[in-house]
């Protein structure tokens, strides 16, 4: 099943829904490419395209928090920080396991959960307050 943003995960920003569509479009190609057996190194880079897209987008979504003088910066930083701890584990597992298939259908439903729950939760009222 493809990985898919839907309307209903707008925040109401349309800088930040346009990087959230991009970072599970991104998922999906990770996901699809796992499923078929791309190579490892193709997996592997796009596992690597994916964690620094998602950097860049936390950076620039706490930018756009501080413009706006967001009270809720502080807990949205300590959640960024701990799901990019949780990437950074994926990729090790991913690249000791030798590219595993399992390690690469894990690591999906673990990135589309999170931002699944992360932008319902937390990143909607981003919007909602500005
Ligand atoms: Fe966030």
């Amino acid at each position: 099943m493809a990985i898919v943003w839907t309307q209903d995960l707008s925040v109401g920003v349309n800088s930040i829904d346009k990087q959230h569509q991009q970072l599970f479009k991104m998922a999906d190609e990770l996901f699809e490419a796992g499923k078929n057996g791309k190579s490892r190194e193709l997996v592997g880079e796009l596992l690597s395209f994916l964690d620094a897209y998602t950097k860049q987008h936390f950076s620039d979504e706490e930018a756009y928090m501080k413009s706006i003088n967001y009270p809720g910066l502080a807990e949205q930083q300590t959640a960024h920080k701990n799901f990019i701890a949780e990437l950074a584990k994926l990729k090790a597992s991913y690249d000791t396991s030798g590219g595993n298939i399992a390690v690469i259908i894990g690591a999906n439903q673990m990135v589309v959960d999170w931002l699944t729950k992360h932008i319902s939760g937390m990143d909607k009222k981003i919007g909602a307050h500005a």
